[in-house]
Order: structure tokens, then sequence, then C-alpha cells
């Protein structure tokens, strides 16, 4: 996929993944490392597929490997990494070779992906929803002192 493996070798994208992985090295609850990134893609791939949205899959992954970046500077700003995500894909997005309209579709599910709202763009709500699906509730050892809601927590595999 020509976007994901700009992304996958570019600079910023290494940056703030590198980052983040090691802040979170002690971590008790979910990471954002990069197996959190491709589980959300392939998740999010499902989704489309079983819903027949026919979204581009070079599209889901290369939102799916931006949308958390900016959780590398969220302690030190205090805005919200949707926020800091959002600008860190602008810039990276300046480098890939996107139309447009497919550059608003990125910044958009980046923007909301922490938002269970209806949306007029379907791809937002399935990437939304990937971003749970993602995490396995039942086999975390710190799910007593997460603060997720007992129906948002995952107790089953389902994709
Ligand atoms: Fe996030
Ligand atoms: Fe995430």
């Amino acid at each position: 996929m020509k976007n994901t493996d700009i992304v996958l070798n570019h600079k910023l994208f290494n940056e703030k993944l590198n980052k983040i992985e090691n802040d979170e090295e002690t971590r008790i609850f979910c990471k954002h490392d990069f197996s959190h990134l491709m589980d959300v893609a392939r998740i999010c791939y499902i989704l489309s597929l079983e819903q027949n949205l026919k979204i581009d899959k070079d599209l889901i992954y290369v939102t799916a490997l931006l949308h958390d970046l900016g959780r590398a500077d969220e302690i030190d700003t205090g805005i919200n990494h949707n926020i800091l995500s959002q600008n860190i894909a602008n810039e990276i997005l300046q480098d890939l070779d996107f139309d447009e309209k497919s550059k608003s579709r990125i910044i958009n599910a980046i923007k909301n992906h922490r938002t269970d709202a209806d949306n007029p763009d379907k791809f937002v709500e399935i990437f939304y929803k990937a971003d749970k699906l993602s995490r396995m509730c039942f086999r975390c050892k710190a799910r007593k002192q997460c603060n997720w809601s007992d129906e948002k927590k995952n107790d089953t595999v389902i994709y």
C-alpha cells in the first residue's frame, strides 16, 4: 500500500511512535503502540468489508497509523490527543498521495475517534468502533482500575 508505506518510513511518524512506546513502557492500561495501530487498521478494514462500504484500504491503514500519534505530547501540552494527532496528521498528509477529499476524510476520522456519535461519513463511525473493539478487556490485568464503563469493555473476541 503506497501511502501506508510512506507513513511507515516517515520521520515524524517514527519519532512520535517511538516516544509513545518509550513513555508507555510501564503503562498498565491499554497501550498505543504499533500493535494497537495495526489492530485498529485490520478491524476497521473488516468492518468496512462486512458493511460493503468500499473504503480504500490504504486510507484505512493510514488513518489507523496516525490516529493516536498525539499521545506523544498529550501530557506535556494538556491538549486532547485527537486534536494533537490531527495536527501531526495534517503535516504527514502533505507528503502522501491522497486527494483533498480523502485527506479530509482521514482528518475527520482522527478528530472524532474518541466520540461515539452518528456521522454522515460511515467511515468515522466504523473507525471509532474499531478503536474500541481492539481492546481485549477480558485479558486485561488492569481491568479493575480502568475507567471504561462496564458496557464499553469487551468481554469476548468479535474480530
Ligand atoms: Fe486514541
Ligand atoms: Fe487508539
